[in-house]
């Protein structure tokens, strides 16, 4: 039997989508974004097998689940291993060197990948720890998002073979083997894999982690360019709240913050901070 074709929304039907996304995740969703969200929700309705959005949206208001898979279609989830790699360079020869010689107490560092999609920022943040700091550190990366889908792809720690054309042939080697159980595809080595905690967690809500969790370096790349700037405050506030005095907070290359006004942060170029 054939599907019945799908009633294109209307412009306030859009509006109302982008509220939803807007409240939930922070971002600046309009109008402008009809096509995206056309294109990208006419599977989930033909799925569902609803042929309009009114009912559509009947069905969001009752089901907080189909909310956030309304998130995840919506939201943009690329990202690649070392990613930036201006950023990792001096991560392994700048700022992990002056963090293990200024280090007091335990060998121990704790990083976080925030909107860390699919998992390659953080299996690179704890490549690079491993590499600069050693064996005899302990090192824990925390991966969190919204999207569930994302989260599951990094758990298994399972990519396809060609994802790893960024990642130096040496490491390469020494951190990923062939996936038994896929072709095309490599998986990390368990003692990298420890290393990485994948979690849900949405950035605008900071109940979403545990209240004890503090962070020696955040990277939250590429995710303020789809927020609102009250969204970006807010996250930033948090940040700082779970970063520890002379923590690092790391940004996409084209996000910042306006240290001119906002005193509690040092630039230290490329896109990255220091929590004073
Ligand atoms: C473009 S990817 C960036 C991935 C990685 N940080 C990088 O730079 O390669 C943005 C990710 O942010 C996540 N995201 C967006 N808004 C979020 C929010 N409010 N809370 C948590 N994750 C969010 C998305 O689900 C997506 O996986």
């Amino acid at each position: 039997m054939r599907n019945k074709p799908i009633l294109p929304p209307t412009n306030q039907e859009i509006e109302e989508i982008c509220r939803i996304i807007n409240e939930t995740l922070g971002f600046n969703y309009g109008s402008q974004k009809k096509y995206l969200i056309e294109s990208r929700l006419n599977k989930r309705l033909l799925k569902l097998g609803i042929d309009n959005y009114q009912t559509y949206l009947a069905h969001l208001e009752q089901d907080a689940g189909e909310r956030y898979i309304l998130c995840e279609l919506l939201t943009t989830n690329v990202t690649s291993f070392f990613r930036e790699p201006v950023q990792f360079e001096y991560l392994a020869r700048t700022l992990l060197p002056r963090f293990s010689t200024e280090k007091k107490g335990p060998k121990k560092i704790r990083c976080w990948s925030a909107g860390s999609s699919s998992g390659e920022e953080a299996y690179s943040i704890a490549i690079t720890c491993h590499e600069t700091l050693g064996k005899n550190w302990d090192i824990k990366v925390l991966a969190t998002d919204i999207s569930v889908e994302q989260l599951k792809i990094g758990s298994t720690g399972s990519f396809p073979r060609e994802k790893l054309k960024s990642v130096p042939a040496h490491w390469r080697a020494k951190y990923f083997r062939p996936d038994q159980d896929k072709p095309d595809h490599v998986r990390v080595i368990p003692e990298l894999r420890r290393a990485v905690l994948f979690r849900t967690a949405n950035l605008l809500d900071n109940k979403s982690l545990p209240p004890h969790i503090r962070l020696d370096i955040i990277f939250c790349r590429n995710v303020f360019i789809y927020l609102s700037k009250e969204a970006r405050l807010q996250i930033v506030d948090y940040f700082n709240y779970r970063l520890h005095p002379g923590g690092y907070l790391f940004l996409g290359h084209s996000e910042s913050i306006d240290t001119t006004s906002d005193h509690r942060w040092l630039s230290l170029g490329k896109s990255i901070y220091k929590k004073r």
